[in-house]
């Protein structure tokens, strides 16, 4: 499983970096090792509360958030869409302020942001992102329930050395009810789930 998803390369291998061709295809995989081209832009972008995601990811996130005030829980979408150049920004802020590996933690390098499909969600009840978010009840609900709107909760604690990211409690990934399911059932990293049930790599 790990040698299939290339964890025993090093991250952003000029070597083994793919450049992803179906990029419309709701089931892309953007990591450190599969890349966007820096035009790629989505052609549905839709808004929603302020941010810009991919049509169907908009609509379920936004049946998503409802369901969650209706509950009574505040929740924010912070961030969805970002274009190639927006992340190159953020990351060379991120390495100028903390240096290249740290930032490599934290944000991707352009062209490797699940941003730039306008499938990934950054939520936030105030504003900010932390860790603190995964001590809440929001991300208590979310954890029970994003899966139903075909979310996956990306970057967890214990699979860091697998997508190469810190813990993100905020950052969800839409890929549709049936995948997120298996997900959740089997505590899978999307890469983990891609080579079990789709033999990729
Ligand atoms: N923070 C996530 C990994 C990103 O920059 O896309
Ligand atoms: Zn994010």
């Amino acid at each position: 499983m790990n040698v299939n998803i290339s964890i025993d390369k090093p991250f952003y291998d000029e070597e083994i970096i793919k450049n992803i061709t179906d990029t419309e295809d709701i089931l892309i995989l953007v990591n450190k090792y599969n890349q966007l081209p820096s035009s790629y832009e989505p052609s549905d972008l839709i808004n929603v509360e302020g941010v810009k995601m991919k049509s169907e990811a908009g609509n379920k996130l936004l049946e998503m958030m409802e369901a969650m005030r209706n509950d009574g829980l505040k929740i924010i979408a912070q961030s969805g869409y970002r274009s190639y150049e927006t992340q190159k920004s953020i990351y060379n802020n991120k390495v100028s302020s903390r240096g290249v590996e740290e930032a490599d933690k934290v944000s991707a390098r352009p062209g490797h942001s699940e941003h730039q499909t306008g499938l990934a969600i950054d939520l936030s009840i105030d504003g900010t992102l932390e860790k603190t978010f995964g001590d809440t009840k929001q991300y208590e609900w979310l954890n029970e329930n994003a899966y139903k709107y075909g979310f996956i909760m990306r970057y967890p604690l214990d699979k860091i050395y697998i997508t190469g990211y810190d813990y993100e409690p905020w950052h969800y990934r839409y890929v549709g009810l049936e995948v997120a399911s298996v997900i959740k059932n089997e505590n899978l990293t999307y890469e983990e789930y891609l080579v079990k049930y789709k033999g990729l790599y």
